[in-house]
């Protein structure tokens, strides 16, 4: 299992299908997934139940696939901030794509689909989150100005020259 964490537009959904295809794992990311299960957008959840209900939903469907069988787990920008989840990823590999604030503002702006660009305290947001991510780190990949393939090529490198950290379980599968 190996999951992406960072803010909006660090390339987690790029960089995962990426590193899907390379390592012949399963892709899923946990936005779409809630929306399968919700049958409703994100945009949707927001707007009808609240930001707290969608983090729920937002923790249990991230429970549900660390459950399951191995991934490359791409998670939506604010997974991080529900304690619960930050506890079950305690015990995962997780790999942090790094993004300046100037930067993802420009790969995501305007995207209707991301209900938090209308906040006026996004540039907080991202400030209380970078060490929500750096702590959960078992790899910190830099993002900026870089294309999604170099990125996921230099995440494949290190997988397999670095060490696991903290005793988690090993980033990459078994091969026979
Ligand atoms: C959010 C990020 C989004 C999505 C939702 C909330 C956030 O995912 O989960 O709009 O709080 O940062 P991406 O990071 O994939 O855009």
């Amino acid at each position: 299992m190996i999951v992406l964490v960072g803010f909006m537009g660090a390339g987690k959904t790029t960089v995962g299908h990426l590193l899907s295809e390379r390592l012949g794992l399963p892709f899923a990311d946990s936005d779409r997934i809630i929306e399968q299960r919700s049958g409703r957008s994100i945009p949707e959840i927001f707007a009808e139940d609240g930001e707290p209900a969608f983090r729920a939903l937002e923790h249990q469907v991230i429970a549900d696939l660390l459950d399951g069988p191995p991934l490359v787990l791409a998670l939506g920008g604010g997974a991080t901030e529900h304690p619960g989840t930050r506890d079950r990823l305690a015990r995962a590999q997780v790999v942090y794509l790094q993004v300046g604030y100037e930067q993802a503002m420009q790969r995501v702006g305007g995207d209707q689909g991301r209900p938090l660009l209308a906040r006026p305290d996004l540039a907080a947001t991202y400030q209380r989150r970078l060490p929500l991510y750096a702590e959960l780190a078992t790899l910190t990949v830099s993002t900026d100005g870089r294309h999604p393939e170099a990125i996921s090529q230099d995440i494949l490198t290190r997988l397999t020259t670095e060490p696991t950290v903290g005793g988690r379980a090993p980033y990459l599968p078994s091969r026979p």
